[in-house]
């Protein structure tokens, strides 16, 4: 399973990828406008950090804009993926694209019948958005566990990037589920190394090794 950082900070991937656990990144329009620099720079450094898949997001609505944009993106950097929501001018402008060999995310995805659209249209990824289901109180995680079926069923090579997690509880359950990659914000990978157990082991395991130190001098 992979994991990728959802943000578009320099800081936060140079850590993730140090710690070596970190594959890609994922962008949007409000991470880059947070970021503060404009869209291409900002992108081409990334790709420059993490060497791994890097979402770009159009911004562009019609199919004409995208694909404009999404050749744009493309250019920029081997590794840039041309995000596109799924509207129906988005699943267009993602089989165009995917059709001349350019990787394409599917982002803002709330259903699997979304999910099979995407997967017809030949995207690379389809990012379903778990964080913003729970947040309307509709199971996030299950809309992962429908996608990973319909995929499985049809062989369908388009990877599940599980999009919007909130908590560790996210990841575990997308990696039970055999879901491609989880998309985290920097706090959340943060998380994952935590577990009481293995901090009081360390303490003990140390002060135990001063003791006998102490004893020998
Ligand atoms: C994914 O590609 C999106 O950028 C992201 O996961 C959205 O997360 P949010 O719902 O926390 O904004």
């Amino acid at each position: 399973m992979k994991l990728f950082l959802d943000t578009a900070e320099f800081d936060e991937i140079k850590q993730g990828v140090d710690w070596g656990v970190v594959d890609g990144v994922t962008t949007n329009p409000t991470l880059i406008a947070k970021a503060g620099q404009d869209h291409e720079t900002q992108v081409k450094k990334i790709c420059g950090i993490v060497k791994g898949p890097v979402s770009g997001e159009v911004t562009a609505t019609d199919f004409a804009g995208m694909i404009q944009q999404g050749h744009d993106i493309a250019k920029i950097d081997q590794h840039m993926i041309v995000k596109v929501p799924l509207t129906r001018e988005g699943i267009k402008a993602c089989k165009a694209l995917s059709g001349e060999g350019i990787r394409v995310n599917v982002t803002l995805c709330f259903s699997p019948a979304q999910a099979l659209l995407a997967a017809k249209a030949g995207a690379s990824f389809i990012s379903p958005f778990v964080g913003r289901l729970d947040d309307v109180a509709t199971n996030g995680m299950e809309l992962v566990r429908e996608i990973v079926e319909i995929y499985d069923n049809y062989d369908f090579r388009t990877e599940v990037l599980v999009a919007s997690c909130r908590h560790p509880m996210h990841v575990v359950e997308a990696a039970r589920m055999g879901a491609d990659i989880a998309t985290c914000p920097p706090a959340v990978i943060d998380m994952l190394f935590n577990h009481p157990l293995t901090s009081i082991g360390l303490e003990k395991f140390l002060k135990d090794w001063e003791k006998s130190q102490a004893v020998k001098a």
